[in-house]
């Protein structure tokens, strides 16, 4: 017979070898992300939670700590918050949409980089990572932090990246992937994934836009960033990018649209959420009542309400007001006019449990149907 003692004994002595161990041994990973938003934290968040709970050694080059304190994670913050929130939210979205500079990018004042790349070399505990850092892996934040690669090229680790949105050619490229303008459209580009002739000539053109001014201004901008800090020597971001491993994209085929992917490149969209937890009792009688479900309305943290025309809210109130459903509006300004009995307005809103509770109450109607099928089978019969 195959399975004899003697394979069994060999088995147990491979369970036991080094090589069996060393698998289980927990990694030194190091996240840089110190320019990022409340909102781009909140992705890496789960992340850092989640490999902490495994046992891994974290260290983290974020502008903002984590809500709780874990023994085996270290916080690093070397550019402040506060240095960056008048970046991301500079000039009024409302008013660079009328002038059709709708995305941010590109109408953003990049000083902050500068400065805040300054910073993050010139502080002290950044300085001794760099000099003593013992890791096994570096993970950035793909959006507007490539100045750290001076840190990735001085540790001589595998890196990988996370990008918190759709991701474009110019973030791709490098894996060796190629996303066809004709239906993929860009992030930056309000299409979907049919366009007309005219819409495919303007994505086109979006992606090569963002293509050029990354290869004649960005790459150039960045490298010399950590260059001035860290020596001519340090090749320049897309040398140190070819080792690139991995990219993880916070996106789901079901919620953006469908794209050619490389095994390299994989969708975690979703990565955030968590399960639901019991609804404070107003906002769990308020969704209760309605019989038509609910549409939660939020514009995240980068629109300012004093930002939003007067003519603009009331539209929303208008509108909101004529909807059959309840509408939870996350809002911290003043409204003209009078709420709607249907809309509820809150500064703060816990979104992923309003949310996840919504898909229990749907989930359990199906079931209540279900339910009601079987029994009007059973009692016909
Ligand atoms: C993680 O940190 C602990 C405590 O500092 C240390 O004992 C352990 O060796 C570290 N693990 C790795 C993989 O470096
Ligand atoms: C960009 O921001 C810096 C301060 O961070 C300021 O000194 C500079 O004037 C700004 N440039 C433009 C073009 O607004
Ligand atoms: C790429 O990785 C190899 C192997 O780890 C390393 O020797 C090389 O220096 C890295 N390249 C850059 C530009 O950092």
């Amino acid at each position: 017979m195959f399975y004899n003692t003697k394979t069994l004994h060999i088995v147990a002595v491979l369970m036991l070898s080094p090589t069996m161990i060393s698998i289980c041994e927990s990694a030194n990973i190091l996240f840089l992300l110190p320019i990022a938003t409340k909102s781009h934290i909140n992705i890496f968040h789960s992340l850092v939670v989640g490999l902490a709970e495994r046992d891994h050694n974290i260290t983290v080059v974020a502008p903002l700590k984590l809500k709780e304190s874990l023994p085996n994670v270290r916080e690093i913050s070397p550019i402040p918050f506060e240095i960056l929130n008048p970046a991301f939210s500079s000039g009024n979205p409302f008013e660079r949409r009328k002038e059709g500079k709708a995305g941010l990018f590109l109408s953003w004042n990049s000083t902050f980089m500068e400065v805040g790349s300054d910073m993050m070399y010139r502080n002290e505990e950044i300085k001794h990572l760099m000099e003593t850092g013992t890791f096994d892996l570096i993970i950035v934040n793909a959006f507007m932090n490539h100045f750290v690669l001076g840190i990735v090229h001085k540790l001589q680790v595998p890196h990988m990246y996370v990008i918190t949105m759709p991701a474009m050619n110019v973030q791709v490229g490098k894996f060796g992937l190629y996303f066809p303008p004709s239906f993929v459209p860009c992030s930056f580009a309000a299409f979907s994934d049919r366009m007309n002739f005219k819409e495919r000539v303007l994505n086109f053109i979006a992606e090569y836009f963002m293509l050029t001014i990354t290869r004649v201004q960005w790459v150039p901008y960045l490298s010399k960033m950590y260059q001035d800090h860290l020596g001519s020597d340090v090749p320049d971001v897309d040398e140190i990018d070819k080792n690139v491993t991995l990219l993880l994209m916070n996106t789901h085929f079901s919620l953006t649209y469908p794209r050619p992917l490389l095994p390299d490149v994989v969708e975690v969209g979703g990565l955030h959420t968590r399960p639901s937890k019991p609804l404070p009792n107003d906002l769990e009688d308020f969704l209760s009542e309605g019989k038509n479900g609910f549409i939660l309305f939020s514009l995240g943290s980068i629109v300012q309400p004093k930002d939003m025309p007067v003519a603009t809210s009331k539209m929303f109130l208008n509108v909101f007001s004529k909807l059959k459903q309840k509408v939870i509006w996350k809002w911290d300004g003043d409204l003209p006019g009078e709420i709607p009995a249907n809309v509820k307005v809150a500064k703060w809103l816990p979104q992923q449990d309003i949310l996840g509770s919504f898909l229990l109450i749907y989930l359990n109607t199906h079931f209540v149907h279900f339910a009601h099928a079987v029994l009007n089978y059973l009692c016909s019969r």
